[in-house]
């Protein structure tokens, strides 16, 4: 495996872009493969099988592309496939459970905490499970804000329906007197501004991201497998639907061009 080998991310659509914003601005010199799933989002809304099915396709595909580790940018992967990644990949996988439940600890002063993520991530437990784990005392409060997605994905961010939406999704857990809330999928950071006026700014927004980049700079410290290179890392983009609006919103999130975006036809995700 060689240093310059490119760090491999996938999402079923723009959100794991935020945790690609994370790892870039630590670790601006390494390259960058990126997957989205366009064509199939959400992933929150499907089956565990469904879900475990599409995350073996992304990760293959990104194998292809000679990826030293994997980051499953997306929080629904995370908790129904991360295993099964595991077990069958030869490099490092990072999920975003853990790093986020850690940090909401760490940030959290009440033990009061809320989770906000897709249907799946919520009925799944998974960031319950793992912050009970890490702290038995714990208090878990969660909801699922599947509509919050395709906002996202449509760039509707500062807008009045967007707030009516979280509001509608936040009022029951505001009441419980949460201290942080966890952005339990990687599409709600794109949402952040709206999301902390709802919830008033004395709740800390956990965003994965963040400490799932540190994660991945540890791994690659620890392997050797560092790019050493003095120069911007390279950032290259494949969807597997029509990537114009992925562009547009990519390119606001992101806050910069994207040079190298390319569509992937499904039956190369699914022919193995
Ligand atoms: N961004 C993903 C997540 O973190 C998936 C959202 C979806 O496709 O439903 O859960």
């Amino acid at each position: 495996m060689n240093r310059t080998n490119p760090i491999g991310f996938f999402d079923s659509g723009i959100g794991g872009l935020t945790v690609v914003k994370s790892v870039a601005r630590l670790m601006p010199n390494e390259n960058i493969i990126y997957f989205g799933d366009t064509a199939r989002v959400p992933y929150g809304s499907k089956s565990n099988e469904t879900v475990v099915e599409y995350s073996i396709q992304a990760a293959n595909f990104l194998l292809r592309k000679n990826i030293k580790l994997l980051v499953v940018a997306c929080n629904t992967a995370s908790s129904v496939a991360l295993k099964e990644l595991r077990r069958f990949l030869t490099i490092p996988v990072i999920g975003m459970i853990e790093p986020g439940a850690k940090l909401a600890l760490q940030e959290s002063k009440k033990g009061i905490v809320g989770v906000i993520g897709t249907r799946a991530t919520i009925n799944n437990k998974a960031y319950a499970h793992e912050l009970k784990k890490l702290n038995p005392k714990v208090k878990v409060y969660e909801q699922a804000c599947p509509l919050f997605v395709p906002l996202a994905e449509e760039g509707w961010l500062d807008n009045k329906v967007t707030e009516l939406i979280a509001k509608e999704y936040l009022g029951e857990l505001h009441k419980k007197k949460i201290d942080s809330l966890i952005l339990g999928c990687t599409h709600y950071p794109i949402l952040a501004d709206v999301i902390q006026k709802v919830v008033g700014k004395n709740v800390k927004l956990i965003d994965s991201g963040t400490p799932a980049a540190r994660l991945v700079e540890d791994y690659l410290n620890g392997r050797g497998l560092r790019n050493q290179s003095v120069h911007h890392g390279q950032a290259e983009f494949y969807v597997s639907d029509v990537p114009t609006k992925f562009r547009e919103v990519a390119e606001r999130f992101l806050g910069k061009k994207i040079t190298h975006l390319h569509k992937v036809e499904l039956d190369e995700l699914t022919n193995e």
